[in-house]
């Protein structure tokens, strides 16, 4: 089956059962700076699913268009992409677990063909700490279910992904629970990550079986769902999202229980030929074929780099035909990174002229049936991926000559990794892109470059950690009172710029004294008396609503790429950093990377007055402000 039709049969499929379809939501959502692009269907929902009412009702069904820049280092294995179509269906406060699981199964049993023998599902353990427990209604809907279809499904309990390795599953078995890594649903991941304030809860999810065979034992331990191997694929994940994380930490049941319904579009489709290599299916293959007519070069012996670039640009097309532009920040410098990566694993093919434009049509076509309301930039995107493309074979060409003229110095042929570190710091020349030219240019390396350029990066990170430390310091010298204050209330004149003026505003420097503080953030003009003025008052109501301020320590790239953190120094920070969220009624108001302190709440912090707002540098305005 094509992956289209699959899609129609869906929709069709929830309408029958009193579902409206609504239409997908852009890839980069405005208005919320949690995350950087739309990682699944629910997101958009938010609101509803902690009870507003939709105006469609309390039963939606949509194909939503996903990316998850997380999984970009797991492209390459058969299954995962970055980019991605999420088959979803939602009851807001009306059917939940029993209705669900029924009906999901019919989809795949009765309407996509899959045999039910090959289906696997979990549940979730229940977790002591928060009080939450074990799912046995999931458990026992599943059984019947299964029975239903002639199956005797007997349950285990496995816990960890890691025990799983160990035991493997046993004949008979179909039903597995797993802990909060497996088996728990909220935008954060596990139970202990879970965002303050969004909902959340246990899952179940759907697994569909490729044969032993394909399960690399060795590599990934015995077989069983959660398994890193091939064997199983997960192709839908039902949430019952009946819990929302307080701003204590603690998890509250929900009024209104809600079901949210995702499934990977791609990955149905996969188990619907049987082919456990996503990358054969009806919106994936032509690219591949493509990838194999310009290069000359087989699939099958160049199986990685074509997958990757087939996933970044299809992720490229979607976002530049919805109007993204690359760029050096936030989502464009996502999308740039996805074209840059694609490019090179190009060259790794021996690609070695433009060929965006030559792939990019045939993804344009598999996604003609996409409402016009969502890809309103078909017509430009070509012409924008082939400018970006230009720009940076120059960059590479550039690096090359650089390269070249670096091996001669010394009247020899040779490459330090010294050279090659240098090559990427100042002229963006990735090292692996080097080791190969150099082969191809006949240009001897040195016995230890590898070493030597590990040695560069790491002299170099030790060198960025001390000027960040410095850094911090100097913002921060006097832990005291009122500049713990000036510390929250420059966070809150930030996100009240952003809220108020252009959400493009970041900070540029700032500098805390017990007296007063000051902000520099990006701004080509003055800001109005009456903006200056909403900014003060915006500010001063978050300091009357009294907000909860609050941090936790995240994965540097997780705290870029999916809470969208503010920050000033990516280069600079440590793999860890330190984030700090004030958190509104429904949703964060700041997220901010920060070595701290902070207050507890924000009406600690008193009357907010801007006392002065100037030109700092070209392009930089200041903000002078006092708390009285
Ligand atoms: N929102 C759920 C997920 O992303 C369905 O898995």
């Amino acid at each position: 089956m094509k992956a289209s039709e699959i899609r129609q049969k869906f929709l069709d499929f929830q309408v029958k059962r009193g579902h409206k379809v609504i239409p997908p939501a852009p890839l980069v959502l405005e208005n919320d700076p949690t995350t950087l692009f739309t990682g699944s269907g629910m997101q958009p929902l938010l609101p509803y699913l902690l009870g507003e009412p939709h105006p469609d009702g309390k039963r939606l069904t949509d194909s939503q268009p996903s990316m998850r820049l997380q999984d970009i280092e797991d492209v390459g294995d058969p299954r995962h992409t970055t980019v991605f179509e999420m088959l979803g269906n939602w009851s807001l406060g009306d059917y939940f677990k029993k209705e669900q699981i029924t009906s999901f199964f019919e989809f795949l049993v009765k309407e996509v063909g899959l045999d039910p023998h090959k289906i696997y599902v979990t549940c979730f353990i229940g977790n002591k700490k928060y009080g939450i427990p074990k799912d046995d209604e999931a458990a026992k809907i599943w059984q019947d279910v299964f029975k239903s279809a002639g199956i005797d499904a007997k349950i285990a309990e496995i816990g960890s992904a890691e025990e799983g390795d160990r035991r493997g599953i046993k004949e008979g078995e179909h039903i597995f629970f797993y802990d909060d890594h497996e088996n728990w649903w909220s935008r954060g991941g596990g139970i202990e990550t879970t965002p303050l304030g969004d909902p959340c809860g246990p899952d179940s999810e759907v697994f569909y079986d490729f044969g032993e065979d394909k399960q690399d034992v060795e590599k990934y331990g015995q077989s069983h769902p959660a398994s890193d191997g091939a064997r199983f694929m997960e192709i839908g994940n039902q949430v019952f999202m009946q819990y929302r994380r307080k701003e204590d930490g603690t998890f509250e049941e929900l009024e209104h229980k809600n079901v949210d319904f995702g499934g990977g579009l791609e990955r149905i489709t996969a188990a619907s030929i049987d082919s456990f290599d996503v990358f054969k299916i009806s919106l994936l293959k032509p690219i591949i074929d493509k990838l194999e007519e310009i290069s000359g070069k087989s699939y099958d012996n160049n199986t990685d780099e074509m997958r990757i670039i087939a996933d970044h640009l299809r992720g490229v097309y979607l976002l530049t035909a919805q109007g993204l532009a690359p760029s050096n920040k936030q989502q464009g410098y996502a999308l740039r990174r996805l074209i840059r990566r694609a490019v090179l694993k190009a060259l790794d093919l021996g690609i070695a002229q433009d060929f965006i434009a030559e792939v990019v049509p045939i993804i344009a076509e598999n996604y003609a049936d996409l409402p016009d309301s969502i890809l309103t930039h078909r017509e430009s995107a070509i012409p924008a991926l082939e400018k970006e493309e230009r720009v940076f074979r120059q960059t590479l060409n550039k690096g090359l000559k650089e390269m070249k003229k670096l091996a001669r110095k010394d009247g020899l042929s040779l490459l330090t990794g010294f050279d090659l570190f240098k090559l990427q710091d100042t002229y963006g020349f990735p090292f692996e892109v080097s080791v190969e030219e150099a082969y191809r240019e006949n240009i001897e390396l040195s016995k230890n470059y590898k070493a030597e350029f590990d040695e560069a990066l790491k002299e170099q990170r030790e060198r960025s950690k001390t000027a960040s430390k410095g850094m911090f310091k100097g913002g921060l010298e006097d832990h005291g009172e009122m500049s713990t204050k000036y510390h929250t209330a420059t966070h809150l004149t930030l996100a009240a710029l952003q809220k108020l003026v252009d959400k493009d505003i970041h900070q540029k420097g700032s500098n805390i004294t017990p007296e007063r503080m000051r902000l520099d953030f990006n701004l080509d003009r003055k800001l109005t008396e009456e903006e200056k003025q909403a900014v003060e008052d915006q500010v001063n109501a978050w300091i009357s609503e009294d907000l909860p301020v609050t941090f936790a320590e995240y994965d540097k790239e997780y705290a870029r790429d999916k809470l969208g953190a503010e920050g000033q120094f990516w280069e600079k920070y440590d793999d860890t950093v330190k984030v700090y969220t004030v958190s509104g009624k429904d949703a964060p108001i700041s997220v901010e990377i920060c070595g701290g302190p902070h207050v507890k709440h924000t009406g600690e912090l008193g009357k907010f007055k801007i006392k002065k707002e100037e030109s700092s540098a070209a392009g930089i305005r200041r903000i002078k402000a006092v708390l009285e």
